[in-house]
């Protein structure tokens, strides 16, 4: 059995892909510092799954501690999510972001190197192209100049992983998520966002509950097809099973190169207004919204070229946007957050 070192496991990517491992009959160790999460999500995952997985709560950028769980423990594998992951916070705590999203990460790879360990997997993002010239979005796209601290360390960190695999001999893939939404289909695992939402999906499902009175709509001046913006929702469940096909690819050592990357989205775009109407469809009523003017550091659309990850890593999504916005609302009346 494969021993797999999940760092953010009990986080909402984590969480979704730490049951899909065992599901797959890997052996699970999670690491997390409960930043971002809490310690109820791992009886959550046991309930689903029916095993406990293994938890160390350390905070990866304790390098003292990072050294010591790696000299007691040894894995064939780690997939990589715990950073931190708000944009807009990450522009007024620049240097926050950098010693936490990178420094564990170096921390993390150092180990890896010292105890000859392999199979590295890393949360990218889509926001590595900011807008692409052209739609959709496959991976000879340019990066582009990172719109914020965010996405810089998201692009520093595939530099950081590049280089090391090429000077130790490591394997890695970075999976460049479009945007997960949903929840798990038992209901015991999802998103939690802390405070007012940022994002799209959870403040959708507050104002449907009536913890927010409004959804405010950025935007409906773009040059999309109802003018405002689109983006490729993934169900998180789809998402988690891209990590366990990336992660079978470095263990097969089927991957071509030491460090590949690839994008991880439906491939089909949606525009705010489209969201907004599907949802309205699942809960039957309609949703409190308005137009407000643009957010700052939005761009108009993105939506993934799926060929690669179709193709290289044998997996395709199975999940429809109505079924990941239903999951998101069972979540939601269920936590009542
Ligand atoms: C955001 C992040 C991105 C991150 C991604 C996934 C920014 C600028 N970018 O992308 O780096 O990788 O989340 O977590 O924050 N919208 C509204 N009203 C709202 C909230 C959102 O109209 O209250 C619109 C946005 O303008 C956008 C779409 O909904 O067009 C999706 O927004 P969001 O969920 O925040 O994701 P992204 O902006 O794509």
């Amino acid at each position: 059995m494969k021993r797999i070192l999940v760092t953010g496991g009990l986080g909402f990517i984590g969480s979704h892909t730490v049951v899909e491992l065992q599901n797959e009959g890997f052996e699970v160790v999670i690491i997390d510092d409960l930043s971002n999460s809490t310690i109820g999500v791992l009886d959550k995952i046991t309930e689903i799954t029916g095993i406990q997985p293994a938890f160390h709560q350390i905070d990866l950028k304790n390098k003292k501690e990072v050294k010591k769980f790696f000299d007691t423990t040894t894995v064939d594998g780690i997939i990589h999510f715990a950073a931190f992951k708000a944009v807009g916070e990450s522009m007024h705590k620049p240097l926050d972001y950098y010693e936490n999203n990178l420094g564990s990460l170096v921390y993390l790879l150092q180990q890896m190197r010292d105890h000859k360990l392999d199979n590295f997997i890393f949360s990218s993002s889509c926001t590595v192209y900011g807008q692409a010239d052209e739609l959709p979005i496959t991976e000879k796209a340019p990066v582009k100049t990172a719109e914020s601290v965010y996405g810089n360390t998201k692009q520093i960190g595939e530099e950081i992983i590049k280089d090391t695999c090429k000077a130790y001999n490591l394997n890695s893939i970075a999976l460049r998520y479009f945007n997960p939404i949903g929840a798990h289909p038992s209901v015991k695992i999802g998103e939690l966002p802390i405070g007012v939402p940022q994002n799209l999906i959870p403040y959708v499902t507050q104002t449907a509950a009536g913890i927010r009175k409004e959804l405010s709509v950025f935007g409906d001046d773009y040059d999309t097809k109802d003018g405002t913006a689109v983006r490729d929702y993934i169900h998180v469940v789809d998402l988690a099973k891209a990590h366990i096909a990336a992660l079978q690819r470095l263990i097969k050592k089927n991957n071509t190169k030491s460090f590949e990357f690839f994008n991880v989205g439906t491939g089909k775009g949606s525009s705010v207004l489209e969201v907004i109407k599907a949802f309205e469809k699942i809960t039957g009523k309609p949703l409190n919204y308005k137009i407000v003017g643009r957010r700052e550091g939005d761009i108009t659309a993105a939506f993934a070229d799926t060929t690669n990850a179709n193709k290289e890593l044998n997996w395709k999504t199975e999940k429809s946007l109505e079924e990941a916005l239903e999951a998101a609302w069972k979540w939601q009346q269920q936590n009542e957050i």
